[in-house]
């Protein structure tokens, strides 16, 4: 409508129709012609609402007149909503107990409810994929410190092992390192994270650390910054003909894979150990390319695991050869045996309409599991690794290895 109706104004001045009002009109047209290029090169501008400082991702705004517009036009506004009083030293981890009786790999967000721990009060979530808020990307608790430093320590160790990207992965690493030190991370945790007065400086109070805001023309420098940031292990995808493809990572924690193989790998092709993926590969593919900027998702994985490292590229999962040569290990250390359990997340980049697949892992012992009650539950989800539409689940979790010791640790 633009060009032609600013043409027609213009005509009216010259022809001496009433001056003020179409200067008027012209300077609001030219102001809508400002706002929109702004949205739509995603120029981040903060604003102030009842006090709270609210950010919205690739558009924002003043008033929820214009935050409206926004969603309306290409629903592609993230709100970020700010914890104020936020005191991570204090924040106890979540505590996820999501077992079930028998385990089926779904996509689906119908199924089982499972259940967790949160603040101490037993809730509920769907088995499959859930709806998530993008204020819930990152999670920030106690033990923040301890495990931002162990993985500058596995970045420096394991180096293009826990990180890496592709020439066709840079842009997107570059959106994900600007989002989170300028938007997502100051706006979220302000206790914890805040800029420079000129906006070139991310500050990290808990860390003692500053980083430009600007990405580092390396994207491998700038993966190391949001490896030693935030826990979260991140992929980044992109869609191609074939189906969704990884183009760049930063996973210190990962649970029985190489991350460094999976770089430049279709889904199907990353997924190749997962029993049965078959039975979700086409439906993921599908669900990820409708996956819409501010609709993100979550999802819950488990796993056992009899130490308690955190990075772990190999032991945690079994091949069925390797099953057959491998008898079940008596000499299990109870103490060191954990509950291991990843919050996935997947999140739509705005501008470069990339993927962001992220998760943050817990580890909770076997202990304190039994000690809650949920010991032969746990051993009866164990079983049912391989009751359900995946039976290689079993074989493929490792329980050929410990299954026998860990259930009847649980059970007794
Ligand atoms: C949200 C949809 C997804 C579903 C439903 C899904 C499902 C699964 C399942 C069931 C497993 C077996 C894990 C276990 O039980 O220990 C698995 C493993 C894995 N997934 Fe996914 N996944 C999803 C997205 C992704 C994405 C986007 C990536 C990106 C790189 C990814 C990377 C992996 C890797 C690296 C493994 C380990 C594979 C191995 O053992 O080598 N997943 N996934």
């Amino acid at each position: 409508m633009s060009a032609l109706s600013t043409a027609g104004l213009m005509g009216m001045w010259h022809f001496g129709l009433p001056t003020p009002a179409v200067v008027g009109a012209i300077i609001l047209l030219l102001l809508g012609l400002a706002y929109r290029t702004v949205c739509l090169l995603g120029v981040p501008i903060s604003a102030e609402d009842s006090g709270n400082t609210l950010k919205l991702w690739n558009g924002l705004s003043k008033g929820h007149h214009i935050k409206e517009q926004v969603r309306e036009k290409d629903g592609s506004a993230v709100v970020i909503e700010p914890l104020h009083d936020f005191d991570w030293k204090t924040v106890e981890p979540r505590q996820f107990r999501h077992f079930k009786r028998i385990y089926h790999i779904t996509m689906g967000k119908e199924g089982p409810r499972i259940q967790y721990l949160k603040d101490a009060t037993l809730l509920t979530m769907a088995a499959g994929l859930q709806s998530d808020t993008p204020s819930d990307l990152i999670a920030i608790d106690k033990d923040y410190l301890d495990r931002v430093t162990h993985r500058r320590h596995l970045i420096e160790k394991h180096g293009s092992g826990v990180h890496g990207c592709l020439p066709g992965g840079v842009a997107a690493v570059n959106e994900l390192y600007t989002y989170l030190t300028s938007e997502y991370l100051p706006t979220r945790f302000p206790t914890i994270f805040q800029l420079s007065d000129d906006g070139t400086q991310f500050i990290n109070n808990a860390a003692g650390k500053t980083w430009p805001t600007a990405p580092p023309e390396d994207p491998a420098a700038a993966l190391r910054v949001l490896g030693e940031t935030v826990e979260e292990d991140m992929f980044l995808l992109h869609e191609m003909p074939e189906g969704h493809k990884s183009y760049a990572f930063v996973c210190c924690f990962p649970s029985g894979f190489d991350p460094s193989t999976k770089v430049g790998k279709l889904l199907k092709d990353i997924h190749a150990p997962v029993p049965s993926y078959d039975k979700i590969g086409a439906s993921m593919e599908r669900f990820f390319a409708r996956t819409e900027v501010g609709k993100s998702v979550k999802r819950l994985n488990w796993a056992i695991q009899t130490h308690g490292e955190l990075y772990n590229s190999g032991s945690n999962h079994m091949t069925n050869e390797e099953a057959l040569d491998t008898p079940q290990d008596a000499d299990i250390n109870i103490d060191e045996s954990y509950y291991r359990v990843e919050l996935q997340t997947l999140t739509r980049l705005p501008r470069t309409r990339a993927l962001l697949f992220s998760f943050k892992t817990y580890l909770y012992p076997l202990r304190q599991i039994k000690e809650e009650g949920l010991g032969s539950e746990l051993a009866d989800a164990v079983d049912g690794l391989k009751a359900g539409n995946a039976p290689g689940t079993w074989v493929y979790k490792g329980a050929a290895r410990w299954s026998e010791r860990v259930c009847e640790y649980l059970r007794a």
